[in-house]
């Protein structure tokens, strides 16, 4: 079987676009592969660093978030990232063998240091070395797994091709060592948020929780953006440029043709379409939050989930350093 290995930052609790964009992906396929899912704590300080507590206390919160959702923990390792030391220590390698102008032409990167102006300054003057070089990190994060197949997003393209070029200088200047990942972009690649904005994002204002009750899908709902040519009650409208009908097609697919024809032929009110839409949206939401609930009651489970996890994560991490200090010839009282 080989190995997935894949990432994600503690920094907030999952929404409809992780959910749809990336998690139900790995639920998929965590029967066919190794799967090693990384809690990415130490990536999440390089641009939290002044904020532990929120990075500590998401750990365990999107823990809680994954399984909830599905992913089980006997086919899959959740670990943290900074209990292995071995992360850290191969990226101090790696960086060796990445030019810093070779970081700041980085797609991804340069996007992050233009949207992240309070922390690093509007020219991006203020970037810290940590940040720059979290795709260094993400390099070793995988490749300490073997990680042979990454899931992610396009947005990470980028950074799984620098990876690539890491791994390939590496192997060739000491010696096979490390396995050349490749990307497996997911189905649906991104989801759009209920401002109808290319990206669901909690920056961006527009994103529905996993965790949201009742009143506050309702309100988020009501004032989700449709057809603006749709004035009357009556009117017929095009679904493909409604945000409702959008999210219709994710939680309610068995009404999906009712809810298409009566909104092109006028029989179909916005106010009753987001009622129902609404309805699904807790219906799908709620075996999530059910399981949820049961996790948080059951905070020691949780725990040992992560514990498990992490010392498996350790083990294969202990016995691959062995290989990498032998080839790079550090092995010494060995
Ligand atoms: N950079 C990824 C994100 O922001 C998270 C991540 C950390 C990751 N380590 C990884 C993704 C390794 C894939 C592989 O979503
Ligand atoms: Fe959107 Fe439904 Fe209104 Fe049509 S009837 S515009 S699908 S909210």
């Amino acid at each position: 079987m080989k190995n997935i290995l894949t990432g994600i930052r503690p920094t907030g609790n999952l929404h409809l676009g992780h959910y749809f964009g990336a998690v139900s992906n790995w639920i998929k396929l965590q029967d066919d592969y190794n799967s090693y899912i990384e809690i990415a704590d130490v990536q999440a300080l390089t641009d939290n660093f002044n904020d532990p507590d929120k990075v500590r206390k998401n750990v365990r919160e999107l823990t809680i978030d994954l399984l909830s959702c599905g992913i089980d923990p006997k086919k899959v390792t959740i670990f943290i990232q900074s209990m292995i030391p071995e992360i850290a220590e191969v990226t101090i390698y790696f960086s060796n063998l990445v030019t810093i102008s070779r970081l700041y032409r980085n797609p991804t990167i340069k996007t992050e240091i233009s949207q992240k102006k309070e922390l690093f300054g509007h020219s991006g003057e203020s970037v810290t070395y940590g940040f720059l070089g979290y795709p260094v990190s993400q390099a070793a994060d995988i490749t300490v797994f073997d990680g042979q197949l990454v899931p992610v997003g396009e947005d990470q393209l980028p950074l799984l091709e620098q990876c690539r070029e890491i791994v390939r200088k590496f192997n060739t200047i000491y010696g096979e060592t490390f396995v050349e990942p490749e990307q497996m972009l997911t189905e649906n690649k991104r989801i759009k948020g209920l401002d109808g904005n290319e990206k669901m994002g909690k920056s961006l204002g527009n994103a529905i929780y996993l965790i949201d009750d009742y009143e506050t899908i309702s309100k988020k709902i009501m004032s989700a953006v449709t057809d603006p040519n749709k004035i009357k009650k009556d009117d017929k409208a095009n679904p493909d440029v409604c945000m409702v009908y959008y999210y219709h097609k994710l939680v309610n697919q068995d009404n999906l043709e009712t809810v298409c024809q009566e909104c092109k032929n006028g029989s179909r009110g916005c106010v009753a379409c987001k009622k129902e839409l609404i309805n699904k949206m807790m219906e799908f939401l709620k075996p999530i939050q059910e399981k949820r609930k049961y996790y948080e009651e059951n905070m020691d489970v949780v725990d040992n989930i992560l514990k498990e996890g992490t010392l498996k994560a350790q083990k294969y991490a202990k016995n691959k350093m062995k290989l990498v200090r032998e080839n790079m010839k550090i092995d010494y009282f060995e």
